[in-house]
């Protein structure tokens, strides 16, 4: 007899906002197919459900998984198809831009944009049967950039894009494309960031630390400080549980602690912005690196190392230093 309740996919449920999510779904009535990447993660998320849970080992980059995946669902919902695709698994990468090696910056493009996509493709057929939702776990870093959260910011700016166009593309079948916007969630991604910060001194190397290590600490520091005290993943759950009830869902949701705060920041001029991101992340400010004397090259006389502008005293031109310094001198 086929099953008459109604079907989501929460990729990535194995913590965080993803196991949230396929929980929250399970309790509202939906016959939830939770992807995990460890049996472990499955057998607990089980244990967990309120109602019905089936699990599936898929990893988004796995194009033979997620075909299989997708059959397995196909052949449990039949034409009914299905109601709800979570696409939510995710990496995040802090980097500085000059110094993140392309391989990583590949692979958690293949994740966070790729892996959407690759996904979304497989169960459109199954969706369009349905006329189902697609909701695409984005982040406020599609609409706000963080220093050294450039790679994963132009993963989720990528990610909005791709949401814009399949929105479009596939009402004329009434499929809603819903995008959610999470800003400081208390997942394990703090946890990851954490180990990526305590491992930065090595991967960038010593000339990398010497031009970043100061002011990507700061970042760090600053960033954990804000996650550690963000909201539950039970949050964005219950967005994405009005996302996927409402009779017309708005396009896109913000969710989480500091999630409309930062949005409304984001639509300042980029000049005042960058005045408050690098005041927040206690950067150092324009030129306090540079080696010449302003912006028109004047140079530095040789020999003698450049004067401080405020002491007056020698300042040294390694940029650690100059660094160093520089948050000392605002520090006090
Ligand atoms: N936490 C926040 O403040 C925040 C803010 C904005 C956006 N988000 C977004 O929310 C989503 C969930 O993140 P989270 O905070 O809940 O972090 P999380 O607890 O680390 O969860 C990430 C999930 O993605 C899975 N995943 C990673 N790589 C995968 C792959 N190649 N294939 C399949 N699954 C994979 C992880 O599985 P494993 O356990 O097997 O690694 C895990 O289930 C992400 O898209 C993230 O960008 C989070």
């Amino acid at each position: 007899m086929p099953c008459s309740a109604r079907h989501a996919v929460v990729t990535g449920a194995s913590t965080g906002i993803g196991r949230a999510t396929a929980l929250r779904l399970c309790r509202d009535g939906f016959h939830v197919f939770a992807t995990v990447r460890r049996d472990t993660d499955g057998q607990s998320l089980r244990q967990a459900a309120p109602g019905q849970l089936d699990w599936l080992l898929m990893d988004v980059t796995d194009t033979d998984q997620i075909a299989e995946v997708a059959r397995a669902v196909r052949d449990h919902v039949g034409p009914a198809g299905l109601d709800v695709l979570v696409n939510n698994a995710g990496v995040g990468l802090a980097w500085p831009v000059e110094l993140v090696p392309l391989d990583r910056f590949r692979w958690q493009f293949g994740i966070n944009v790729d892996g959407q996509i690759a996904v979304t493709q497989a169960y459109l057929p199954m969706i369009r049967q349905a006329a189902g939702r697609i909701v695409m776990i984005g982040s406020i870093g599609d609409r706000i950039t963080m220093p050294f959260g450039g790679p994963l910011a132009a993963a989720k700016h990528a990610l909005r894009s791709l949401t814009d166009a399949l929105r479009l593309e596939l009402a004329p079948w009434n499929i809603r494309v819903i995008l959610i916007e999470p800003a400081s969630i208390r997942t394990n991604a703090i946890d990851k960031l954490d180990r990526d910060v305590k491992a930065a001194e090595h991967d960038f190397g010593p000339d990398g630390w010497a031009l970043y290590g100061d002011a990507f600490t700061h970042m760090a520091t600053r960033a954990l400080a804000r996650e550690a005290h963000g909201s539950h993943p039970d949050a964005v759950a219950a967005v994405i549980s009005r996302a996927v009830h409402a009779a017309q869902p708005k396009t896109r949701y913000l969710a989480g602690k500091d999630a409309r705060l930062l949005a409304t920041v984001a639509r300042l001029p980029a000049p005042v912005l960058d005045r408050l991101r690098r005041r927040f992340f206690d950067l150092p400010r324009p030129g306090s690196a540079a080696r010449t004397g302003g912006a028109r090259g004047r140079s530095v006389t040789a020999g003698a190392p450049p004067r401080d502008t405020r002491t007056g005293s020698p300042r040294s031109t390694s940029p650690r230093s100059a660094l160093a310094a520089d948050a000392d001198a605002r520090r006090t």
